[in-house]
């Protein structure tokens, strides 16, 4: 659990990552992160959530410096992994954060075996011996719960959710201090997303681990992150612990992602109401400030919002 004496391990201080698409005269601009600032606290598990396409992915690429930020900073341990890369800022992103990419199968080589896959990171390392490499990868298979025979095989040999603990695997046989994971269920069975999310919780108390934790909907946050950041187009809307939000959900759009979660009750769950939520038509996005809400709650709303919301507490 965060303690918040503690000094921060990851600080993302009002961090943007605009891409621009197309050429010339019909060039856009997509805010894929826009002034995201949040902090993550060693031993912590820390949900992002939002809808496809609000920047999740981008924001944890962003952060183990796949892309260069357009704006802002981010911190590790105190020291600074933004701005101008070098070899041995890169030593040490890659030494500390590793990422479990969204999808399995594109993020997995494949041409190479399961023992070169998760063997590659020992190598860079500088793990010369083959035999000593091939021990680690063996032991770390069967820590997520793979069997030494699948070594030699390749990805399109596994199912959805055997992949994913291979990218587990890869991800942690480093010895990461934190890792990013992006929706690492969401495109598996209910029954197999709860075993790779406990499988998650075991390797998070056996390697001390810090995890940002990705996800398309509260559901699967609810129990497994100690603190949630609600993403919308790019913006973090509201940020709070996991029981403070689901008890006093302030944004609307939070509240629409709350209204989305299936309740396991028949009878309750015929009458459920889903929210949406649109953003008020032309309200001038300047008058948006970050207000606390309770200690270690804040939402991103006009004054005349947060007095309205505060009303409503
Ligand atoms: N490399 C890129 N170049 C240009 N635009 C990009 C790039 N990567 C992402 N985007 C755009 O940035 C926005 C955020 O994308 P991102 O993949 O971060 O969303 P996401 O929250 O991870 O979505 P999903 O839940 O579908 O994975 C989208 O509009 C996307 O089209
Ligand atoms: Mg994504």
């Amino acid at each position: 659990m965060a303690d918040n004496n503690l000094q921060p391990l990851l600080e993302v201080k009002d961090l943007s990552m605009h891409f621009v698409n197309g050429k010339r005269r019909k060039q856009s601009i997509v805010k894929a992160v826009d002034h995201v600032s949040f902090d993550i606290y060693p031993g912590e598990t820390f949900g992002m959530v939002g809808e496809s396409g609000c920047g999740k992915t981008t924001c944890g690429r962003t952060i183990i410096r796949l892309y260069d930020p357009t704006g802002g900073q981010i911190f590790y341990k105190g020291v600074e992994i933004s701005g101008k890369m070098t070899r041995e800022k890169r030593k040490f992103i890659t030494e500390n954060i590793a990422m479990v990419f969204q999808d399995p199968i594109a993020s997995l080589n494949p041409r190479m075996t399961v023992q070169e896959i998760i063997g590659e990171g020992l190598k860079i390392r500088g793990m010369e011996d083959p035999a000593e490499r091939e021990k680690v990868v063996v032991d770390m298979l069967e820590r997520v719960g793979l069997q030494k025979e699948h070594a030699t095989r390749y990805p399109h040999e596994f199912s959805g959710g055997q992949r994913q603990r291979i990218g587990i695997a890869r991800a942690l046989v480093v010895k990461p201090s934190m890792i990013i994971a992006d929706e690492p269920v969401s495109a598996l069975d209910v029954s197999v997303q709860a075993q790779v999310i406990n499988l998650l919780n075991d390797l998070k108390e056996e390697f001390g681990l810090t995890i940002m934790f990705i996800a398309h909907n509260l559901s699967v946050v609810k129990y497994f992150c100690d603190r949630i950041a609600v993403m919308y187009f790019g913006k973090l809307v509201e940020l709070a612990t996991s029981d403070e939000l689901f008890a006093h959900p302030c944004h609307p759009y939070t509240r629409a992602l709350l209204s989305a979660i299936p309740l396991p009750d028949p009878v309750s769950e015929k009458t459920r109401v889903r929210l949406s939520y649109e953003p008020p038509k032309n309200r001038d996005e300047s008058l948006l400030s970050y207000h606390t809400v309770a200690e270690g709650h804040t939402v991103l709303c006009t004054d005349e919002e947060f007095e309205e919301i505060m009303k409503n507490y």
